[in-house]
């Protein structure tokens, strides 16, 4: 069964091809991606309208691409997955708006994928699976999550962000320091340079007793740190970035470790771009390794957004009984709760 998938909730434009038996982990035949971020730099975030302009520009011609290197033509395609949500509203309706119609032009059947699972499951791709079940950290630009994962389709929130999303700590943090956008990847560059300790910083809710996170002190914290430098060098600009990742990197670990306490299980998945940051990487590692806790990410190519993730999800649950609609008016779902999918 070949799935193609097309994201397209915020800035990125990905298409991808998987293929999967009955059962076992679905194999990626080939993907494309367009990201955006030369185009939304000049604004410092993404301008929604001109997203979906550029998906519209992108998406046809990725699909192209994608089938020619799988060696596939389009009558080889048995379903056509597309993101339905979380994401812009205009920018999920053009990848639902070509999945539906082309799934219509071939008399194929869709299936709307949350953007969510399609991150949760990316770790599926890598070369090293995990088994289920497992502790998932979420961490993507606009949502924090620690949930419990028993299978595909059986996910239990055991806590969130009440605020910011750890990426959008990055972001708006970056964005204070004049680091452009997208924010994350330039502060962890810029933190190599920093000390950690010449600043402090709030670690917001590490001693809630629950597994819910905050951050949107940690910018404001930032901000006034920010305020309080009368000139601000290049130093205090990297001592500043790598305090605040070091504060954000820490409250993750922390809440991730208690996730796994509190369920028992012994096992990590870390999904979401902020999966790429590497000091969140290496201290996951050295303290799941002191608990014999096993931690899979996806391969740092998809741990931001991408087709093959919403290709694996939609195949995944295929593989599992999901009944794929034919011609489908095509809607998106713009809030979503991963829970309810
Ligand atoms: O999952 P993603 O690509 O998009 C959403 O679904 O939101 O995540 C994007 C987020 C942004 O906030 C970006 O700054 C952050 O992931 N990010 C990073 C790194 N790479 C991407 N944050 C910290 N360190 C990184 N290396
Ligand atoms: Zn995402």
């Amino acid at each position: 069964m070949k799935v193609l998938g097309v994201e397209s909730s915020c800035d990125e434009t990905g298409v991808a091809v998987v293929d999967a038996s009955a059962s076992g982990v679905p194999r990626l035949l080939a993907h494309a991606l367009h990201s955006q971020i030369d185009m939304h730099q000049a604004y410092g975030g993404v301008v929604p309208e001109l997203a979906s302009r550029d998906h519209i520009r992108r998406v046809v011609p990725l699909a192209r691409q994608v089938l020619g290197e799988a060696g596939l033509v389009l009558g080889d395609i048995d379903v056509i997955a597309y993101t339905r949500g979380p994401g812009l509203a205009g920018a999920l309706l053009v990848g639902a708006g070509v999945a539906c119609s082309l799934a219509a032009a071939l008399g194929k059947p869709v299936l709307g994928v949350h953007h969510l699972e399609g991150h949760l499951l990316s770790p599926f791709l890598a070369s090293d699976p995990p088994e289920f079940p497992f502790v998932a950290l979420l961490v993507s630009g606009g949502h924090t999550q620690l949930m419990r994962v028993d299978d595909v389709g059986h996910y239990e929130l055991l806590g969130e962000t009440i605020d910011d999303a750890a990426g959008e700590a990055f972001d708006k943090s970056a964005k204070l320091m004049g680091l452009g956008y997208p924010g994350g990847p330039a502060l962890a560059r810029l933190a190599a340079f920093g000390d950690p300790s010449a600043f402090t910083l709030p670690r917001p809710l590490l001693h809630s007793g629950n597994l819910d996170f905050s951050f949107a002190g940690l910018k404001t914290a930032v901000r006034t740190q920010l305020l309080r430098l009368s000139n601000v060098c290049e130093q205090d600009k990297a001592n500043l970035a790598a305090a605040t990742q070091e504060a954000i990197v820490e409250v993750l670990v922390r809440k991730s470790l208690a996730a796994l306490k509190q369920t028992g299980l012994k096992r990590l998945v870390v999904a979401g771009g902020v999966g790429a940051n590497a000091l969140l990487r290496s201290q996951l590692n050295a303290e799941c390794a002191k608990r014999e806790v096993r931690v899979h990410y996806p391969e740092l190519s998809l741990c931001t957004d991408n087709g093959a993730m919403i290709a694996l999800a939609a195949a995944m649950r295929l593989q599992r009984g999901a009944k794929p609609a034919l011609n489908q008016g095509f809607d998106v779902r713009p809030r979503w709760e991963l829970a309810a999918a």
